[in-house]
């Protein structure tokens, strides 16, 4: 049976052995658990569904279905690296939906931010609750809930937001074989599986993803330059050693242009702004020095390379005045 809690006396996960040790222990578990039926998976490409993942190919293989929702709202990179590694490396039963433009068309001319993460949670659930309704005799649903989501939904603190969302007629059992691991434990866990490190170690990422980051309503031209100048952000902030090192680096287009030249041309461009944040809870955060250079090459190619930008900032407020996202 497996166990519902931590136990108070267990180790804390931090080496290969141990990880290799969970994971047979969970194979195990999951084979009982599930035995000759069929699992389906949410699958976003962050640490936690990874991990739920690459446990399930190894403990049942074809009987897991992994759905992608690719909103439109990912990273430069992100969709492609999921069917990667779990489709072309894994051999994972994967089915990709590539439903950017249903997303983007119901956001479009949305600018209240709590409305616009409304559409993209409801419209997930009901993207994935299609694939879903397409498949025959799955029995469970896999979810990627790690422990402090338990004690922050007992605490009261946040609903436990893995849990659920699905119609009511859509009626599955969980499987949930990270539930009692810590964040960090995940990491490691999921290293042993053998997930690439830029996966397994992937800065947190909002579910609305670039939306956030798109403050207002969306467009596709802006949301273009957010995903291309993050691209950027993330490629500098690894050849200067920064990642890893950095809790959470993104970039934000805000929604207003200013004058700037290109060219000899008089130019009317958004600028990008560059957040860089240290944290250990999130609850507060402090602002990541960047040398001078690093900060020369990013303008220099964010506004050469992002089209419809003519400026870069650098946002130096932590947490508290600011929040981390924009939205
Ligand atoms: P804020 O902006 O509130 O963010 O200072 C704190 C941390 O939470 C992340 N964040 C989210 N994560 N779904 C998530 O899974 C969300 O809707 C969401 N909103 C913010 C944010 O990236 C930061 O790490």
């Amino acid at each position: 049976m497996a166990n519902d809690r931590r136990p108070d006396d267990m180790k804390r996960i931090a080496t290969k052995e141990q990880a290799e040790a969970f994971i047979a222990e969970q194979v195990k578990e999951l084979q009982a658990q599930i035995g000759d039926k069929k699992v389906l998976l949410a699958l976003s490409g962050g640490v936690d569904s990874s991990v739920v993942a690459a446990l399930l190919i190894k403990a049942v293989g074809q009987q897991l279905t992994c759905v992608h929702v690719n909103h439109g709202l990912l990273r430069k990179g992100e969709p492609e690296q999921v069917i990667e590694v779990f489709k072309n490396q894994m051999k994972a039963n994967l089915i990709y939906v590539d439903a950017t433009d249903r997303f983007l068309d119901k956001l479009a001319g949305v600018s209240d931010p709590e409305t616009k993460r409304k559409i993209i949670g409801g419209e997930f659930i009901e993207v994935f609750a299609e694939e879903a309704r397409k498949l025959d005799g799955i029995k469970f649903l896999a979810q990627g809930t790690i422990w402090p989501d338990i004690l922050e939904s007992e605490k009261g603190i946040k609903a436990h937001h893995n849990a659920g969302g699905l119609p009511e007629d859509m009626k599955f059992e969980l499987v949930e074989p990270v539930k009692i691991l810590f964040k960090d434990e995940v990491r490691v866990v999921g290293e042993a599986l053998g997930l690439p490190a830029n996966m397994v170690y992937r800065q947190p990422f909002p579910g609305p993803g670039l939306g956030v980051r798109c403050p207002g309503a969306i467009t596709r031209d802006r949301l273009n330059a957010v995903r291309e100048a993050d691209a950027i952000l993330r490629e500098e902030f690894a050849k200067n050693g920064l990642e890893g090192k950095v809790w959470q680096y993104f970039t934000v287009v805000p929604d207003f242009k200013s004058t700037g030249i290109k060219d000899g041309k008089r130019t009317f461009d958004w600028p990008v702004i560059i957040r860089a944040v240290n944290t250990t809870d999130a609850m507060t955060a402090t602002v990541q020095e960047i040398p001078f250079s690093l900060m020369q090459t990013l303008v220099s190619r964010i506004t050469s390379e992002v089209p419809g930008v003519n400026r870069v900032l650098y946002d130096f407020t932590p947490k508290p005045s600011a929040t981390i996202e924009y939205e």
